[in-house]
């Protein structure tokens, strides 16, 4: 990280948990991170809109949580969009010193003209209302993900990266580069997914959008029945590779 810092550096843009991975970076690890955004007193964006979505005890910690210098420093942005499902009411917030607050407010203003008062409305209900519902949805989530794991572990020639939040797991698929599907031959993670849909019309989104060209994104936010019939056509489509 320190050395991708340069003079122009302004801001490092941190989510944890994380959409692809899934990874959840523990507290000496965000500690690390925020001691060299302190040194070259560059911005972070902290994207924590999966914080409620952990499984298996991780508990993710806040890098504006660091110091009170790191405090100053840090945007932390969340939304209602995973934690309550609520993806359409297209509300997201933030927590950031004053200053940068209302210079984000006034931009913002002229950009969007706002969230409408309906789902500002829906938004403080739902973040009033008690963790005993999200705790429903992490235990559905975290039997979904056990659930894909065991799926993934049942076809060969494909690994998953063991995910501790969010709802994503990234299926490792770079060892069947070469081989072709109907004539044409898998390259990269473009090439996969494009086969995939063609043959099977499951979607995933190949890794290239993330820097990881050996694997796709899979999303399990969605019902078991949907995530076996997924799972199952994937197994079909990686045994007719030749
Ligand atoms: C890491 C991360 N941040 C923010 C968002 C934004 O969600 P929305 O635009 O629905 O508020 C997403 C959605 O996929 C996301 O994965």
């Amino acid at each position: 990280m320190k050395s991708a810092i340069t003079p122009k550096t302004k801001m490092l843009i941190f989510n944890s948990p994380s959409n692809p991975t899934g990874a959840v970076y523990n507290e000496a690890e965000v500690r690390e991170i925020a001691k060299v955004c302190e040194e070259a007193e560059i911005f972070v964006l902290a994207d924590e809109i999966y914080e409620k979505l952990c499984y298996n005890g991780v508990k993710p910690f806040s890098i504006a949580a660091c110091s009170e210098k790191m405090k100053d420093l840090t945007i932390t942005v969340n939304g209602v969009s995973k934690t309550y499902a609520m993806t359409g009411w297209r509300v997201g917030y933030l927590a950031a010193p004053k200053d940068i607050a209302k210079a984000i407010d006034s931009f913002q203003s002229h950009a969007t003209s706002n969230a409408c008062s309906v789902s500002q409305y829906a938004t403080i209900e739902a973040l009033a209302s008690s963790d005993e519902e999200i705790g429903a949805m992490v235990n559905v989530f975290a039997a979904r993900r056990e659930k894909l794991l065991g799926l993934i572990a049942e076809i060969d020639g494909v690994e998953a990266v063991e995910p501790d939040g969010a709802f994503y797991v990234m299926l490792v698929v770079g060892g069947l580069y070469g081989k072709s599907c109907n004539g044409k031959k898998i390259m990269n993670s473009i090439d996969f997914a494009d086969a995939l849909l063609d043959t099977e019309k499951v979607a995933t989104v190949p890794g290239v959008s993330f820097g990881a060209d050996d694997c796709v994104r899979l999303s399990y936010a969605l019902g078991e029945a949907d995530l076996e019939e997924g799972l199952k056509r994937i197994k079909r489509f990686v045994g007719t590779l030749e």
